[in-house]
């Protein structure tokens, strides 16, 4: 397992670029089970949850391409042939949006066999809302020894209202809708860039939709789909955790390859504490960090509102601050795993229910901790960039799963931080 050795007090200076869209990602690239044809993606992140759908395609029978050199980016799927329409446990269990081929699936096929996804470190996450759904639509989902096994002669359209906003479920009912007879109205659906980039390429593949990015989406049924080239989005909180990485490090760092057009909130929340953010175009911006950070409250909402992604990050940056900042989290129930760790580091931090509450400014000092999910990562390593001496990070495979090149990406701006292979690896616990 690897870990960062991180030393703090460097301000970070330069331009650092944003990657693509782990989360439009992993929905365009299930995306290709609805056709024979050929899906070509580009701007596609190198991150392990990349990797990991890759191999659940492949598991079934796809054919995948990568680029190479500066192609890299490009990745072409063919479904032609979906030998074995199951996804396994052992994949699933490393990643459970592996479930966003479940709607596809049976669209294509009109069968599935998809391990429950478990539980998961931030929240129990079920997927009862994709499993309604489907249902409604006419799949037959039955539930034994830890698989969801799906039937469907064809799919038909149905009204659907999503009880409670999910990104992924939107996601996946969408891609059953794109292929079910008649027509199919989804209300109260997710509303994030990674909706809308999937309706483009869906769209590009001939599907009928309209109203993606708004709370009903309406989609024609149509008989087959094509193949269809896509360039997906910047990853929105790749780009909102290097701003991070800017203020609270008191540098002055341009983030380019963004789309500001998704930052609004992260901007809003990090001008409120005292960042200097510049929107300098469509897709570049400017942060400046000063040392009279002032704390500032901030609950968690679906998008367009401030991204639960950017909690763990935006809590880094408020120990930081002058006086109290009430962070409520609304989305995920333990989506708090960060906090002890930060504490450790020297920040005064007390949940109470939902809402942690940050007292700073803290002076943070080195210290060995730990990664829990994806997002805590990013929390560690922004506060182990300003905390005084070496901070060891363990487990920085939680990172992997969703920054690509972090290390290059920060050091080449200044950061001093190195990743260490574990001398004895236990294994992934
Ligand atoms: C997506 O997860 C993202 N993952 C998450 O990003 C993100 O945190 C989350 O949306 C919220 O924005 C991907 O897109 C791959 P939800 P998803 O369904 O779709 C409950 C990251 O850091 N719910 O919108 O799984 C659920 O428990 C990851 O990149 C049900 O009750 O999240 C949660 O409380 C972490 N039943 C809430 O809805 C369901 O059937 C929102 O979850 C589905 C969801």
């Amino acid at each position: 397992m690897d870990r960062f050795v991180i030393r703090g007090g460097n301000p970070l200076v330069g331009t650092v670029t944003v990657s693509g869209s782990k989360n439009s990602a992993l929905p365009c690239m299930a995306a290709a089970i609805l056709t024979e044809d050929e899906i070509v993606l580009e701007n596609i992140p190198q991150v392990r949850d990349i990797d990991t759908e890759r191999k659940l395609l492949a598991s079934m029978g796809a054919v995948l391409h990568i680029g190479e050199g500066s192609n890299s980016g490009q990745t072409t799927i063919s479904c032609r042939n979906l030998s074995d329409p199951i996804a396994r446990y052992e994949i699933v269990k490393t990643m459970r949006a592996s479930s966003l081929v479940l709607g596809p699936l049976i669209a294509r096929t009109g069968m599935a066999r998809v391990a429950m996804p478990g539980g998961c470190a931030i929240g129990a996450r079920p997927i009862d809302l994709h499993i309604k759904g489907l249902e409604k639509m006419g799949a037959e989902i039955a539930q034994e020894h830890g698989y969801l096994e799906a039937r469907a002669s064809r799919l038909h359209g149905a009204n659907i209202v999503f009880e409670k906003i999910t990104v992924t479920g939107t996601e996946d009912l969408l891609m059953a809708a794109v292929l079910a007879e008649g027509e199919t109205v989804m209300e109260n659906c997710a509303r994030e860039p990674e909706v809308t980039d999937l309706a483009a390429l869906l769209t590009a593949m001939g599907a009928k939709i309209e109203g993606a990015g708004r709370s009903t989406i309406r989609v024609q049924g149509v008989e087959r789909l094509g193949g269809a080239r896509y360039r997906i989005n910047p990853d929105r909180i790749e780009a909102g955790t290097l701003m991070i990485a800017g203020a609270i490090t008191q540098g002055d760092l341009i983030i380019s390859n963004c789309a500001t057009a998704h930052l609004h909130a992260i901007v809003y929340a990090m001008r409120r504490v005292g960042a200097i953010v510049d929107v300098l175009g469509p897709d570049s911006m400017r942060v400046r960090g000063t040392d009279r950070f002032r704390g500032a409250d901030v609950s968690t909402e679906e998008y367009p509102g401030f991204p639960t992604d950017m909690q763990a990050q935006y809590m880094a940056l408020t120990t930081q601050a002058k006086g109290i900042s009430r962070i409520t989290e609304n989305i995920f129930e333990n989506r708090f795993m960060h906090v002890q760790e930060l504490v450790r580091m020297g920040a005064n931090i007390r949940v109470e229910g939902k809402t942690a509450i940050v007292q700073g400014p803290a002076r943070l000092s080195s210290a060995a901790v730990m990664c829990s999910d994806l997002r805590a990562s990013a929390s560690l390593v922004l506060a182990a960039l300003v905390a005084d001496g070496e901070t060891v990070i363990d487990r920085v495979y939680h990172m992997d799963r969703g920054y690509e090149h972090i290390e290059q990406k920060l050091s080449s701006v200044g950061a001093q931080i190195q990743r260490m292979g574990n001398l004895f690896d236990p294994g992934e616990a």
